[in-house]
């Protein structure tokens, strides 16, 4: 249900805009209380009469009107909402969002707001498929903006088929009581997450590193600060974006990770997506080391920190829940069982990284949750969908065991 739940609704120029005026009355008989912008081209498809006549309320327009901008503005539009749904999400709509343009209302509500951003795309299935359409689309989910549909079928043109169709009202307003189930269930909760590799230097221009690209421990702070969390990030050197909302700590290596680690600490839940180096070099030279000919240099190592066991073992400010991640090449959820107790962590969630899967440095990841009652294997999805069920789960557990 939205009781009680503002919901400002932006409707775009195209044929399934009649949908719209639906999906204002499905959201209300939810208990949804819906404001509607209409775009310039909106309007060539309905009115804003009726979308007015619908919402109670008038609707809005022109980034330009004196009355309008008077009356409420676009940052108080912007503000005074739990939720943005775009439907139907015009290919041109998509376009300007993704270039964080704001040249009329619509656009820029949707740069002013803070709260979460659900589209539902409606196109011609050539304009769908194009590369841009989908460069945009997948811009659109890494900034976190939410989508659901467009299905396939017929399309208003005639002898027009394929996947473009608008997702039905009732669609829209399931996935927008998702999204706000989502929002705010972290809310209160810290959440500490580590990411990326660590470098542990040889000498000044050399190190030992892992492969990692961050990606998936980025989406995992990204998802938990968008769930509400105070999110603290220690990160490896990456070459992905810090995400919004969260505090970063850059580090370089495993001693630095487990110090910055520490400091973060207390939280309620801990995720270590890092792939901590296993070795140092005992004493990295000072000075840059001088190829000897016809001799290889002997590097003497020492273990690093176990940074996940360290936390999960501790007697006092131990997380709630803690977890850790299994890369394996083979036996995977054998391996990641064993790691579960080898490391005394709550969950695990293993992914198979060995080189035909892709994963390593991918956007996709197929992962298995192994926590002490079983083993979970979730069908293979993007690192950002990895991240926002993880986040789910997370929520879930956390209010089942409130302290
Ligand atoms: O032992 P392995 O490296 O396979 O364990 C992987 C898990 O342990 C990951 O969650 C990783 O972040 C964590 N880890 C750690 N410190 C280390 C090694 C691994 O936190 N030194």
């Amino acid at each position: 249900m939205l009781h009680s739940t503002r919901i400002l609704l932006i409707i775009g120029g195209g044929i399934a805009a009649y949908k719209a005026l639906d999906l204002i009355r499905r959201l209300q008989d939810r208990g949804a209380r819906v404001r509607c912008i209409l775009t310039a081209a909106a309007q060539k498809f309905i009115t804003p009469l009726a979308a007015a006549a619908l919402c109670g309320e008038r609707a809005y327009v022109d980034l330009f009107d004196t009355e309008s901008e008077l009356d409420v503005g676009h940052i108080r539009l912007a503000r005074e909402t739990d939720l943005v749904i775009v439907a139907p999400a015009t290919a041109d709509l998509m376009a300007k969002m993704r270039g964080g343009q704001a040249d009329d209302l619509a656009t820029a509500v949707m740069l002013a707001t803070d709260r979460p951003i659900l589209i539902a795309p409606a196109m011609n299935p050539r304009m769908w498929a194009a590369h841009a359409t989908q460069r945009n689309l997948a811009q659109l989910v890494a900034d976190g903006v939410r989508v659901v549909g467009p299905n396939s079928g017929e399309m208003a043109e005639r002898g027009e088929a394929g996947v473009g169709r608008m997702a039905e009202p009732g669609e829209i307003a399931a996935a927008a009581e998702e999204v706000l189930r989502g929002h705010g269930s972290l809310s209160g909760t810290r959440v500490l997450v580590t990411s990326g590799p660590t470098h542990e230097p040889i000498d000044p221009v050399r190190f030992i590193a892992n492969r990692s690209s961050g990606k998936q421990g980025h989406a995992i702070a990204a998802a938990a600060a968008a769930a509400g969390a105070a999110v603290v990030l220690v990160s490896g050197p990456v070459d992905v974006a810090d995400p919004p909302g969260v505090s970063v700590v850059k580090v370089e290596t495993a001693s630095q990770m487990l110090e910055a680690v520490k400091r973060a600490l207390p939280a309620d839940a801990a995720i270590f997506a890092a792939a901590v180096a296993d070795w140092r070099v005992e004493h990295a030279s000072a000075n840059k080391i001088k190829k000897q000919q016809g001799r290889a240099q002997r590097l003497e190592l020492v273990e690093n920190p176990d940074i996940l066991a360290t936390i999960a073992g501790r007697k006092n400010g131990r997380p709630r829940l803690v977890i850790g991640f299994a890369a394996e090449t083979e036996n995977v959820i054998a391996n990641a069982k064993a790691k579960l107790v080898k490391k005394g962590c709550d969950w695990i969630l293993a992914n198979d990284v060995s080189s035909q899967t892709g994963i390593m440095g991918g956007d996709n990841n197929a992962i298995h949750l192994v926590t002490a009652s079983g083993v979970e294997s979730w069908p293979p999805q993007s690192k950002d969908a990895v991240a926002r069920t993880l986040i789910g789960r997370l929520a879930a557990a956390l209010a089942k065991a409130k302290p």
